[in-house]
């Protein structure tokens, strides 16, 4: 593994022609993505400011150019009019040695629209002389260009009570209140995390800081709550975010976890009343910092896209100097009380030739690299295998226990194995057992939506040439499975 030097990390991109061979190099790679978004070279993590705006879906994300380091952070913007088809339309927010707020990167934040105009929260993060980190709260609007206009100076800066790590502002308009809120993942000075909230009537200016959320329950949850977001989706709210430095039972020793509670938010007392336990939003592998669309003008919904990927993770690309990519869109909404999960209706649509219809252990079928897998199966337990070789070996591993109501996902059987000591296998307890799987399986990526969203497992995956069929091993199941029409084309825009 490349041993980085901070000035190579942290060096300022001034001509894409910088990286033109780190991109072909990448997009020669075997596990370049075909309907997910990926980085056209180097690291991409956050999704950040996603929003619909004059017609079209924008999203950003968090993107080092160098290599897969988390080294200078820029927004790279993709848009997009379905939600299902991408187009890379280059760097947007850069950081900049003169706007000292964040001359060491723009770190991830959020989108709203006020008058026809797109503006984005965003944490400025400027390292003084001595390297010491000191977090600003910025807002940038997008010009008639297209091109960013920053605000010539922060909305503000940390607040004395947390250590340096506040970050990554969500904002959240209350038209009924006459007002908005900005909520920042923070750290207090014993080290324990939380969420600060901020308050204007006005979305660009007059924000004062309100306090700290209080989350009963959860008061002593980890370090730094990174990437918050509080959705209200229909009877509900939702509060996710990401506590970094905690192990969760069944998941390895992992520390890094996107999770969840649903409850009531209390925006007049800062207070979150937890309706239920802490969650994991996926229950799989490689997901974290998830956004939810602004502006989707629907209040029994969300949107929600991940990144696809773990801090302090290394993935099998990493030599091929780039890592990363987002997850599919998904729709949230709540049924029972139980956040549900499903893949964005439109993706159907790249659906292309259907191949095969199987029923049960009717052998070992080949699956194209992008392809999506429905199975309905029957009552009792069921045994399968994805990624596979030829005989049925290998891959990961899906199995159903009926009698526990356990769905367990294990990639251990894969050759390419990365991430050991997070944990190989993960699993999910289903009430009412299991009917159905929806499987999207791209070049170096597997969701695994269960039960029409009761859960999802998400997983980077690596397979060799050999390692592409899929095996139902025993259990009762009808399984159908399409080619994918590619989504995101992989042009070297910058
Ligand atoms: C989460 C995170 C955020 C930060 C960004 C920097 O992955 O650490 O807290 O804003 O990534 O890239």
């Amino acid at each position: 593994m490349k041993n980085w030097t901070r000035a190579e990390k942290y060096k300022y991109l001034t001509d894409p022609m910088e990286i033109r061979a780190l991109h072909d190099k990448a997009a020669a790679s075997q596990y370049r993505q075909t309907f997910h978004v990926q980085p056209v070279a180097g690291l991409m993590n956050d999704p950040n400011g996603f929003v619909y705006f004059e017609n079209k879906w924008h999203l950003f994300y968090q993107w080092c150019p160098w290599g897969a380091v988390h080294g200078l952070k820029y927004w790279y913007h993709v848009i997009s009019e379905d939600l299902v088809t991408w187009k890379n339309l280059g760097v947007f927010l850069k950081p900049e040695e003169n706007y000292v707020y964040d001359n060491k990167g723009v770190f991830s934040g959020s989108a709203l629209t006020v008058d026809d105009k797109l503006y984005l929260y965003y944490t400025g993060n400027n390292r003084d002389a001595d390297y010491i980190r000191h977090p600003f709260t910025c807002l940038a609007r997008m010009g008639e260009d297209g091109r960013p206009v920053k605000n010539p100076g922060p909305l503000f800066g940390p607040h004395g009570s947390y250590t340096e790590n506040q970050r990554d502002p969500k904002i959240v308009a209350m038209p009924e209140k006459g007002c908005y809120y900005l909520i920042l993942g923070a750290e207090r000075h014993d080290k324990h995390g939380c969420i600060i909230v901020y308050k204007s009537e006005e979305p660009l200016r007059g924000w004062e800081f309100r306090g700290e959320l209080r989350v009963p329950g959860l008061e002593n949850l980890g370090n730094m709550w990174e990437c918050p977001s509080i959705e209200h989706i229909g009877e509900y709210d939702v509060l996710m975010f990401c506590p970094q430095h905690v192990e969760l039972p069944g998941r390895g020793h992992s520390t890094n976890h996107n999770g969840y509670v649903i409850g009531k938010m209390d925006w007049d007392n800062l207070i979150f009343e937890p309706e239920g336990d802490f969650n994991v939003l996926d229950l799989g592998f490689d997901s974290y910092a998830a956004a939810c669309a602004n502006n989707i003008q629907d209040d029994n919904k969300a949107i929600l896209e991940a990144w696809m990927g773990l801090p302090d993770a290394s993935y099998p690309t990493d030599e091929e100097e780039w890592a990363g990519c987002l997850t599919l869109p998904r729709e949230l909404t709540i049924r029972e009380k139980k956040l549900v999960q499903r893949p964005y209706p439109g993706l159907k649509k790249l659906r292309a030739d259907e191949l095969n219809i199987i029923k049960n252990s009717d052998g070992c079928c080949k699956i194209p690299s992008a392809s999506e897998i429905e199975i309905n199966t029957g009552s009792g337990d069921l045994m399968m295998r994805l990624f596979s070789d030829d005989k049925g070996n290998g891959g990961i591993s899906v199995c159903y226990d009926d009698m526990k109501k356990e769905i367990t996902v294990d990639r251990s059987g894969m050759k390419r194995r990365f991430n050991v000591s997070d944990g190989e296998s993960r699993s999910g307890f289903l009430p009412m057992g299991l009917s159905q799987l929806r499987i999207f399986a791209d070049r170096s990526s597997v969701e695994i939506f269960v039960n029409d969203g009761e859960a999802v497992f998400t997983s980077r995956v690596f397979p060799t040439v050999e390692e592409h069929f899929i095996k139902i091993q025993s259990g009762d199941a009808l399984m159908h499975i399409w080619t994918i029409k590619p989504s995101v084309k992989d042009d070297f825009t910058v």
